[in-house]
């Protein structure tokens, strides 16, 4: 079957199910579309529009719109409550975004945190040395040192994309610096922070001491982080100010094969891409969590626990299973705190990119922080009765926007047969959970009424404006789950219709019930289907 029919399968399936039961088509909608198309998009619905345009704009910087706001917001809420507020071993913080610079230094960023930059020898324009490389020879460039790809621009003889000459290539310290205090001088020099992770680890003793935390435990932030991108470039996909979700799980330092959740991941499947089918040039491959295990392509079970989890958060709020996959990093791509890492990688449309990096961090920043600030941060472990500095066995770190991309990208399908966009957004991250419309004007009071008594409790958009089909259309390019509309009936009945966005079926509710039925039907805890008619 050709991408179109399944495409035309899956809608008639459409009109059966609710999105999250239906079966899948091979490609996602995510294929038909542009990185820049969907820039344009979100400007158009009021999501992301580009930072300071009136004067021309800044690259890399976005501010987010309305209903951009709410969606990411409502992403973020879901990370917390499923991460955080759900779990029992892991605790949130939220810290500051400039903090003493030492912090940088010891971590390794003020020295080490950068990529490497060549630049077209006339125009004098910068662009990242690894991203011309893949662009021009089609090959994975990330982590190769500035020499091989020095070497790489010799042997292929590769240009600028203004077609000049490149200057040899060399290091960019990637993070921001600003002054802190009346003195601009080295002293008063400070970072912006380049990763939510190290305010992590500078309270990690402070967060023990308070949480009442056993090994192993979390300690999750989410926030903004800078860095001064080189080519900033696709949209959200790579800003120089974005947000991070980040976890550092900690565990006892002899405990790497010990992990108590494990069973839960156990059924997941997973596209596997290790280190070693990369340098075997095979194809990734679907696997059991359970099957990667046995097949020893997981150091710890722990990376294969936080993958799974990972992925299964994405796709119980609607993204595409075919869009994922797992990826190792090769030994010369790993960072300089990192022993292993994994990334979850989604299939944007210009290719497959990381989406989180899931790193073994070993004690490399507790250490380093213990060695800069002489300050112990050993542990007491109840279990084993002894002090240790833990472990980092697992660092998810996850960008909101990036996230919101891929929300986006599987939600968003050019419906023909409708005639407009609909946003299949799950109902818990759509930015209006519910349209109150009155089916003409003069209905007015009974849906001003209507709109009320719902507004504290859900977030709902009135609108009068329009034929009902134009109004319907609307919501749907919003990705508005439900619409309720008033019509002379109310008046009577006391009852309104509730339309449904993804089967477009509708379906009769009295008012007095109508606040219970929509937050059911946003949570999940009833299906549209099931409403009594
Ligand atoms: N603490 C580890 C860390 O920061 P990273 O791979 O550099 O690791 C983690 O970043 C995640 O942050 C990425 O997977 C991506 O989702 C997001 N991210 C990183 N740089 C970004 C950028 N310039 N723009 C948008 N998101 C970015």
């Amino acid at each position: 079957m050709s991408g179109k029919e399944a495409k035309k399968e899956t809608k008639k399936e459409a009109n059966k199910e609710t999105r999250q039961d239906k079966p899948l088509p091979k490609e996602g909608p995510s294929k038909s579309l542009s990185i820049e198309d969907m820039a344009v998009f979100c400007k158009r619905k009021g999501l992301v529009y580009p930072s300071s345009e009136i004067y021309g704009g800044m690259a890399g910087f976005f501010d987010y719109g309305p209903y951009g706001t709410e969606l990411k917001n409502n992403l973020k809420n879901e990370w917390w409550k499923s991460h955080v507020q759900s779990r029992e071993d892991i605790v949130g913080i939220d810290g500051s975004i400039i903090s003493n610079p030492k912090v940088w230094v010891a971590s390794g960023h003020a020295e080490q945190f950068g990529d490497i930059l060549v630049e077209d020898l006339k125009t004098h324009e910068r662009y990242r040395a690894d991203v011309l490389i893949e662009e021009a020879l089609k090959i994975q460039a990330d982590g190769l040192s500035a020499e091989d790809l020095g070497k790489l621009i010799k042997e292929n003889n590769v240009k600028s994309p203004k077609g000049n000459s490149l200057s040899e290539p060399r290091k960019f310290n990637l993070m921001f610096t600003t002054n802190v205090g009346p003195v601009q001088s080295e002293e008063s020099k400070a970072y912006l922070r380049a990763e939510t992770a190290q305010i992590i680890f500078t309270e990690f003793k402070n967060v023990f001491e308070t949480s009442r935390l056993k090994l192993p435990f979390g300690i999750a932030q989410m926030g903004k982080a800078f860095r001064n991108e080189i080519a900033p470039r696709h949209f959200l996909f790579r800003c120089r100010e974005f947000e991070q979700m980040e976890i550092e799980y900690f565990i006892h330092p002899k405990k790497h094969g010990e992990c108590p959740y494990i069973d839960e991941a156990m059924a997941e499947k997973l596209m596997v891409y290790s280190a070693e089918m990369q340098e075997k040039k095979q194809e990734a491959k679907e696997m059991t969590v359970k099957d990667a295990l046995a097949k020893k392509v997981f150091k710890s079970p722990w990376h294969a626990y936080w993958l799974a989890t990972e992925q299964k958060w994405f796709l119980n709020l609607g993204a595409r299973r075919e869009n994922f996959r797992i990826r190792q990093h090769k030994k010369d791509e790993l960072a300089h705190y990192s022993s292993d890492c994994w990334d979850l990688e989604y299939r944007f449309p210009w290719g497959w990119k990381e989406l989180e990096g899931i790193a073994d961090r070993s004690d490399f920043d507790l250490q380093q922080h213990m060695k800069h600030s002489k300050k112990d941060m050993s542990i007491y472990d109840e279990e084993t009765k002894e002090k240790v500095v833990p472990h980092v066995v697992a660092e998810p770190s996850l960008g909101v926007d990036r996230s919101f991309l891929v929300f986006m990208f599987d939600a968003y399908d050019d419906d023909k047969k409708r005639g407009n966009i609909v946003l299949h957004l799950h109902p818990k991250l759509a930015p209006i959970k519910a349209a109150v419309l009155p089916l003409v004007n003069k209905l007015e009071d009974k849906a001003k009424e209507v709109y009320g008594m719902l507004k504290n409790d859900l977030f709902c958009f009135y609108d009068r404006s329009g034929s009902i089909g134009r109004r319907y259309a609307r919501m749907d390019e919003l990705g508005t789950p439900f619409c309720v509309t008033v019509d002379f009936d109310s008046l009577e009945k006391e009852d309104v219709t509730i339309r449904e966005r993804e089967t477009t079926e509708q379906a009769r509710v009295k008012i007095n019930d109508l606040k219970e039925t929509l937050r059911k039907l946003v949570t999940g805890e009833m299906q549209f289907k099931d409403i009594k008619r």
